[in-house]
This record gives C-alpha cells, structure tokens and sequence, in this order.
C-alpha cells in the first residue's frame, strides 16, 4: 500500500491529537504544524519545563508568553482553535479526564523530563526523572486501553536508548542467531544516563501494552534537534519556540551557535569524537505527521529511527567555527573534561530507513543552516548568561 503523505489528510479527513509536552522546544511547534493542517489539537501540559528554567536561573534565548497568551495569539493570527488542558501526566484522573473529554485519534507524547545532565545532578533529579517519564507513559497507556483502545501512541523516544554499539544500529528490533536457532528480537539498550534508562523502561512498557492488549503505538527514537523557527512559529512573537542553551537543557549544535553568536568559547566535551544522529526541528514535524498518517497496527510496537544526518560534536563544532569566521566572528573550541561517562572515540552507525519509506524528505545540515541559527542567536544575545553554559552535573 503507498503510504500516506501529508496531502492526503489535507480537507475534511482531520484527526483529533492530544499532543502532550505541547508547550515544550518540539512540542508547541507541532501544536501549530497539525492545527494550521486542519487536525484537532489539544495540548497537555503542566508547564514544568518553566519551572526548571527558574531552578536553573537560567531562561529561553527567545522570550515566550505563557501557554494561554500562545494559545490565544495563535487563535488570533489563524482563526483555529487549540485545547489546552493544564495538570501533570503522572495524575491519572487528568489524564482519564483528556481521554473522556477530548477522545484523541493519535497522541504523540513529548511530556517527559529530557535532560540528561538533570537526571545525573543528584538522586533526587533521578529519581523525579524516572517517576515523572515512566508513570506518565504508563497512565497513557492505561487510559488508551480503558478510554480510547483504537488511539495511536507516537511516543518520543531517543537514540540514546541504543548507547553506541560497535555494530550498525537498527530500528528497534535486529535478527539473531543463537546456538542453531534464529529470533527476531529487541535491539539490545545500553543508555547512558537515569534520563535515557527512563526512555528504555517506556519503550518496554509500551512493547507489553502493545503485546497484551492490542496497543498501536510507534517508538519515534530522536536524535539530537537542531533549529528552532518553523514556519508558524515565526508568525506573531507571541508564537516563538523557546531555545535552551544552557549547560543542563542545551543540546549539542544550538548551544555552539549561541556560543559563537555571544563570542563564547564553543565547548566540546572530552575529544569530541562522541557521534550521534541529528535533525531539524523541522524534519521533527514530518517524522511525528507522517507516523500519524500511517498508524500503527493494532498490538504493533513500530520502532522508527528519528534523525537524518550523523555528526561527531567536533566535526559540527568545528563546522560553527569555520561559519562564524566568515562571519566575522571569531571563536575557539576548547575541549572541556568530559561530565559524562561515555566513549570518546567509536564506531557508530544507525538504520533510518523506516520513515524515508514513508516518504520523508530530510532537511541537511548546509552551512546556510548554521549561518541562519548564529544570525537568529546574534538577535537575542543581550538575554544570554554566560554564567550558566558550563556543564554542572557529573556522571561520576
Ligand atoms: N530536544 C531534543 O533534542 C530531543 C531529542 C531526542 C528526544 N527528545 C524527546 O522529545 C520529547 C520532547 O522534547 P523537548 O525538547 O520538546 O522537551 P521540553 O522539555 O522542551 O518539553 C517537554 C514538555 O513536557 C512538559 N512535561 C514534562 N513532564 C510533564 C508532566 N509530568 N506532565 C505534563 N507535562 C509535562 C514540560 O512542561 C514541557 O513543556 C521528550 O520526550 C524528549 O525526550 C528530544
């Protein structure tokens, strides 16, 4: 069967999505993307990613409103209405509540804690870190298969899950022989913080759902995401994405052109040679659109491989650099002591054909890219703390 593609939804064939974690760095965006497509939208969300930025002192590089002002201007400048349900997902008579209410079609669940160096701070952030990814996707899973059995789960997962094996990674599963017999089984996890662990008790869990009850759900395993700005995000300042560049929620690429746009030392930890799969914020949206479009089968667990290029944090520090200069602004790499716990040198390729065959179309990292983050950086610079770039949770 030709999958579906975006245009086929288009008109009156919309969908009802509950998108939880909407007012997070992915998730508001792909409020907007499914609302402007004619989808109807809900977002849950408890609003917590705020209140980390005040544990942290620390703030989004862009200022954003607070999730009603968002919903309401986006409201204004397109006429379509978004629901907003504000409580926590490990509550499970709000999360029962959403189901009975808004009876989504697909959820695509972002509303986990995501930082890695958050979960290693201490056994507290740890544990809030399980507690908080863990029960909430087992309360999505209950309410699907109590309210709502046909619903779609697209949970976002992360590469991470897979560590860096010394063989190519697949999507989810990988064949095996064993003493004369052969089984298709799960991809072995080796994760390399409490946050990533978290990921890989959701994805069993929801592997059980799927088996035991007829779940349908897709395990979108993401990459690192670069980029901020999407099409509709751009429309109306009250519509802006935040951006994290700090040492604890800053991800790789977007902290080094805020580095490079503020004049900071660009910071690579250890050699550099840790390699991971990345994406665009705006190959996010396809990835989630088209896992929606083409749900899973009832009591499959679909495991997709989310990103489109892979990239060493030297090769993408020194590509900043390089973009900078011609920029005209001038910037060092320095390679700090490694916070971490993880293989500074290794092999490391993964499989990402299961969504290019749904007919995904990437959008590569160019130097244009870079050059266009460093400007969009440049704007806000006055809001940037340099106090707070430096790595402060330890592994060891
Ligand atoms: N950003 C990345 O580079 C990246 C990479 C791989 C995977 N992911 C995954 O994608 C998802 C979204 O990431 P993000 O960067 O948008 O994170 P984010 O922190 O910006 O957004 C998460 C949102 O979920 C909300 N939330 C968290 N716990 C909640 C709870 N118990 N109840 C209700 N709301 C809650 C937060 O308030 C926040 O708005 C996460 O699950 C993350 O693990 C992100």
């Amino acid at each position: 069967m030709r999958p579906r593609s975006p245009i086929d939804r288009w008109g009156d064939d919309c969908m009802r999505i509950l998108i939880a974690g909407g007012d997070g760095f992915c998730g508001w965006p792909t409020v907007l993307y499914f609302s402007e497509r004619g989808h109807e939208v809900a977002i849950a969300d408890n609003m917590i990613r705020r209140q980390w930025d005040v544990e942290l002192g620390t703030q989004s590089l862009t200022p954003i409103v607070p999730v009603e002002q968002r919903v309401d201007a986006w409201q204004e400048v397109s006429g379509r209405k978004v629901k907003l349900y504000v409580g926590d997902m490990t509550d499970y008579n709000f999360v029962e509540h959403i189901f009975k209410d808004f009876q989504p079609e697909a959820v695509i669940h972002y509303a986990e804690q995501r930082s890695a160096p958050y979960s290693m701070i201490n056994r507290e952030h740890a544990v809030f870190t399980q507690t908080n990814n863990v029960v909430g996707t087992l309360n999505v899973l209950y309410a699907m298969k109590e309210n709502a059995p046909e619903c779609h789960l697209i949970k976002l997962g992360t590469m991470g899950e897979y560590g860096t094996p010394n063989i190519d990674v697949e999507e989810g599963y990988i064949r095996i022989q064993h003493k004369g017999r052969e089984d298709v089984l799960p991809y072995p996890k080796q994760p390399g913080s409490f946050y990533h662990l978290s990921k890989v008790h959701d994805s069993h869990n929801i592997m059980f759902a799927c088996k035991t009850w007829g779940t349908r759900a897709t395990d979108l395993n993401q990459g690192v995401v670069y980029g901020w700005w999407t099409e509709e995000t751009q429309r109306d300042a009250r519509l802006y994405n935040r951006i994290d560049y700090d040492g604890v929620f800053g991800t790789a690429l977007n902290r080094f052109c805020i580095q490079a746009a503020v004049g900071h030392d660009l910071t690579v930890y250890g050699q550099g040679g840790q390699t991971r799969g990345f994406l665009n914020i705006l190959d996010t949206m396809q990835c989630v659109e088209l896992a929606a479009l083409n749900p899973a089968d009832k009591g499959e667990f679909r495991v997709f491989n989310q990103f489109t290029e892979e990239f060493s944090i030297l090769n993408l520090a020194q590509r900043v650099q390089r973009v900078a200069a011609d920029m005209e602004l001038a910037t060092n790499i320095v390679h700090l002591p490694n916070p971490r716990v993880e293989k500074e040198q290794h092999y490391f390729h993964a499989e990402n054909t299961n969504l290019l065959d749904l007919g995904m179309q990437p959008n590569y990292l160019t130097d244009d890219v870079i050059r266009s983050l460093i400007e969009a950086a440049l704007r806000y610079k006055d809001r940037v703390d340099l106090n707070v770039i430096a790595p402060t949770a330890q592994w060891r």
